[in-house]
């Protein structure tokens, strides 16, 4: 059975790879990048240099793999996604088939953490012809962001909820839950929550030379960080930001 390692690169630095990471870049012989086209050329280019800088002792290459739209104007968005994983394993699993020689192993990278809002495993598990998975963990921006902060992100014996800003705008605070970790989110969805008590921990283009960081009570620096995404984003062309939003002490 083809073998698929699936290896969390964190936020594309090699000093934010696992030990167990470096030894599973080190073991593919094929990667494959599912190519979105630009913001995500940068990435892609990240991707390639990190592994310029930490393989030492393996032959690779890499294949672009046609990544398929997604209908971003689709009124069910859940089903649109659904939609859009068929279509990536299809390009992929005729990837993996038409690329792959005998006992070759494939890589694909993941920024950040697999368990965090990546469709990788989504779409490995929706292929014709199964493959045997392994998944090496990276560091999530969102354990990035709890670091710069020199914070917890979970109070003693309280949940923590990690959701997008599409949700956190449609429904505020979900319910039972004073801590929340925001991702995906384009529009400075905090500015829709009542502000009272809540202190934001926000974070943009953690991990990496260009990070920001803002701390504050919500009202008195909610506007200071939507001035402050726009020039970070206006500088690189593109802004990729997480925020933990804490109610009460
Ligand atoms: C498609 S999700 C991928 C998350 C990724 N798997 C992880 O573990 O961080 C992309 C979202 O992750 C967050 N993100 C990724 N990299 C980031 C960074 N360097 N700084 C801040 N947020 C980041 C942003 O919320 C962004 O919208």
């Amino acid at each position: 059975m083809t073998s698929v390692k699936v290896i969390g690169v964190g936020m594309g630095e090699p000093d934010h790879l696992s030990a167990r990471a470096v030894a599973a870049l080190n073991s593919v012989d094929v990667f494959f990048v599912l190519d979105k086209g630009s913001p995500a050329d940068e990435l892609a280019a990240v991707r390639h240099d990190l592994c310029r800088r930490v393989i030492t002792s393996h032959p690779y290459r890499f294949v672009q793999v046609r990544d398929p739209r997604r209908d971003r104007g689709a009124d069910d968005y859940v089903q649109a996604v659904v939609d859009w994983t068929a279509a990536r394993a299809g390009a992929l699993g005729e990837a993996l088939r038409t690329e792959l020689g005998h006992d070759d192993c494939a890589g694909l990278l993941v920024w950040g953490d697999p368990a965090f809002y990546d469709g990788t495993l989504r779409v490995l598990d929706a292929l014709r012809e199964p493959v045997d998975v392994e998944v090496i963990p990276g560091l999530s921006s969102i354990q990035m962001l709890a670091a710069a902060h020199r914070i917890s992100l979970t109070r003693v014996g309280q949940p923590l909820a990690v959701t997008t800003g599409r949700r956190l705008a449609a429904s505020g605070f979900p319910p039972g839950c004073d801590d929340v970790v925001v991702m995906l989110d384009k529009d400075c969805a905090f500015r829709h929550v009542d502000p009272a008590g809540v202190t934001i921990y926000w974070g943009a283009h953690l991990g990496t030379s260009h990070q920001v960081l803002i701390a504050g009570e919500l009202a008195a620096v909610a506007e200071q960080i939507v001035t402050v995404r726009s020039a970070a984003r206006a500088r690189r062309g593109w802004v990729m930001d997480t925020y933990l939003l804490r109610r009460g002490r």
